[in-house]
């Protein structure tokens, strides 16, 4: 949730630490701040919310951007313990001031920590749970122990999951940084005679793409002349570097407007890079690079568990397994897998989808099928992620980094990654059945062309938005393979306009949203040519009756529609299966024109954040 970055090397600390913070924004917003070593002093400035608040605090300390100061770090915040004030922002520090902490995560026995500490004297100025890590330290350091000691001594004493990074007055040259648990990822960036570590690979990405992950459990004590990994026990740790395929440039806004914009215009690109390779469209065998599927590790059952936006690619997913493979799906809110207690029957594979593979609640349901014997696999965006490496199969979904925070390109992909699942889990299987896959799998390579003219201009969203941004609520409907894309409809509209959406599988609406439709309630029906075309027209006529507007997303040429609909969103026809990748577009992309419309923050809605690290 929060952004986490760290600098050690020569360039002017501040200036990166800025900069990273520019780029990890999207996790958290309500607060900011950095820590630099200036002449044996650190240094704070906090500011509450947005960066550029902080940034305009530092326009008073012009030397500070520029001089090269080498150590530094800098946190976005995402409150948890504690209100949005300044005193709450991190960098949290020791009394002396000596001692500066960034930290993601939740301490989760601090009333007792806060309680000891203040028995011996501390006095506390902040309301949150991360303080007590800078007095921690201290008080071991008091005691005689060096600052590395000290802090080894210090996280050792946290409980729960949390992401720390230390700097120290009297350690001019170390930062120190470790993971617990799942509360967040730290990346180490390796340069050349310099360090950085981020909360996430895009705050670093600008300066290098060869990193290390620490896994749980693991301190990394970062130098100028080197890096060393230990467990919190001392330890020594051999860590793989991952070089990140994306480049620089694709985390940049460009010509965009916001993030969103850009990400919904990258879709087409998106989809032709995560079929790249997997797919021999002449003959329709799909290649799953990283998951091993024959018929020793074939899952007779997959439990899919995912949040968000994710959790409805999940739903979508389980039209393509259970349909192209008959491997029955089960599809959970990661958020509630674990308390239902799953039953797991043999050959049960759960697989997590997660763009940040940060999720804190699909992580821990991807732990506890483990806990009972079923393997983990993923289908995950950010390389490297936890989630990956919590899973012994991953399908990577190569968007590329995506910034805003609604989900786009990440939901598509992860769509289409599981429509290769399907049909590489039903070619595992050689039966004769299985032969469809191949003609399934065929039909995608029109995906990205298809993808393509759904990004055309098209004066109707204009149109759209003009005339329904003030509306209050907003009802989406869908059936089939395409209900899940209304609940993404309104999640996508509630999420970054603040306007109230229901989505709803559409046969249920004559079981209670018809009381809501009346002329003020705008409904989006997702009312492709497909098995359930005449049961969507028949729910029109119904919301006809009682006076609402109808918004149709129908197949290109149907006349029909438009003679029931009081306005048309065509799709080009398609596979049925595949129409959602198409259909989830025009949901995307009216929200983004309501949201503009209406001057809401579209990259960075209130109250929510990119990766969502806490339970
Ligand atoms: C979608 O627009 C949201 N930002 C959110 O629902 C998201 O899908 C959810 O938090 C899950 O994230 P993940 O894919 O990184 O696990």
């Amino acid at each position: 949730m929060c952004g986490i970055i760290g600098y050690l090397g020569p360039r002017p600390a501040a200036a990166v630490v800025i900069n990273g913070l520019r780029r990890l924004e999207y996790r958290g917003y309500d607060s900011a701040g950095l820590a630099i070593l200036r002449e044996g002093r650190i240094l704070v400035q906090r500011a509450i919310g947005k960066l550029s608040n902080l940034e305009a605090k530092l326009q008073a300390e012009p030397d500070l951007l520029t001089a090269s100061h080498t150590v530094g770090i800098g946190h976005t915040r995402w409150a948890t313990h504690g209100g949005v004030t300044e005193h709450n922002a991190h960098p949290h520090l020791n009394d002396a001031g000596s001692v500066a902490v960034i930290h993601n995560g939740i301490v989760e026995n601090f009333v007792e920590l806060k309680a000891a500490l203040e028995g011996e004297g501390v006095r506390f100025r902040s309301e949150t749970d991360t303080e007590v890590i800078p007095h921690l330290v201290d008080l071991f350091m008091k005691d005689g122990m060096s600052f590395e000691r000290a802090a080894f001594a210090a996280i050792g004493r946290l409980r729960g999951s949390n992401a720390v990074v230390m700097m120290c007055a009297e350690a001019p040259d170390t930062l120190i940084a470790a993971r617990l648990g799942n509360a967040g990822g730290i990346v180490i960036g390796l340069g050349e005679g310099e360090h950085f570590v981020a909360s996430d690979v895009p705050g670093i990405l600008e300066y290098t793409r060869r990193v290390i992950f620490l896994d749980d459990g693991e301190v990394a004590v970062v130098r100028l002349d080197g890096l060393d990994v230990r467990r919190l026990d001392g330890t020594p740790v051999e860590k793989r570097a991952h070089i990140i395929p994306w480049d620089p440039v694709s985390a940049e806004k460009g010509e965009y407007r916001h993030f969103m914009q850009k990400e919904i215009f990258e879709q087409a690109r998106a989809i032709t890079d995560t079929l790249r390779g997997r797919v021999n469209f002449q003959t329709g065998a799909v290649h799953l690079e990283q998951l091993a599927l024959d018929e020793a590790n074939r899952p007779a059952r997959i439990h899919t568990v995912a949040c968000g936006s994710s959790f409805h690619a999940g739903l979508v997913g389980r039209f393509y397994i259970e349909r192209i493979a008959r491997v029955p799906v089960e599809v959970d809110y990661g958020s509630e897998y674990r308390y239902r207690d799953p039953l797991i029957a043999p050959d049960t594979v759960v697989l997590g989808i997660t763009q940040s593979g940060e999720t804190a609640d699909t992580l821990a349901a991807m732990s506890a099928g483990r806990e009972r014997g079923a393997p983990a696999w993923a289908i995950v965006n950010a390389v490297g992620a936890q989630a990956e490496r919590l899973a012994s199969g991953v399908i990577h979904m190569r968007a590329g980094p995506e910034i805003g925070v609604c989900s786009t390109k990440t939901f598509l992909t992860s769509i289409v990654d599981q429509y290769l699942l399907a049909c590489a889990l039903a070619q595992s299987a050689h039966t004769a059945e299985d032969e469809q896959s191949y003609a399934l799998a065929r039909a995608l390579a029109h995906l990205p062309g298809l993808v393509s003219r759904m990004l055309d201009d098209d004066p109707i969203y204009q149109e759209l938005a003009n005339r329904f941004h003030n509306r209050e609520h907003f009802l989406f409907l869908g059936r089939g393979v395409n209900y899940p894309i209304a609940l993404e409809g309104a999640l996508k509209l509630k999420e970054i306009s603040y306007i109230h959406a229901e989505g709803y599988p559409a046969g249920e609406m004559k079981h209670g949203p018809i009381a809501l439709i009346d002329e003020k309630m705008p409904v989006v029906c997702v009312a492709v040519r497909d098995n359930v075309y005449e049961k969507m027209i028949s729910q029109i006529e119904q919301v006809k009756a009682r006076g609402g507007t109808v918004i149709a997303v129908a197949t290109e040429g149907d006349d029909f529609i438009r003679g029931k609909a009081d306005y048309v969103i065509e799709v080009p026809p398609a596979e049925a299966l595949l129409t959602p990748v198409l259909t989830a577009i025009p949901m995307q992309r009216l929200a983004y024109e309501m949201a503009v419309r209406l001057g809401c923050d579209v990259d960075q809605p209130r109250n929510l954040a990119k990766s969502v690290t806490v339970e």
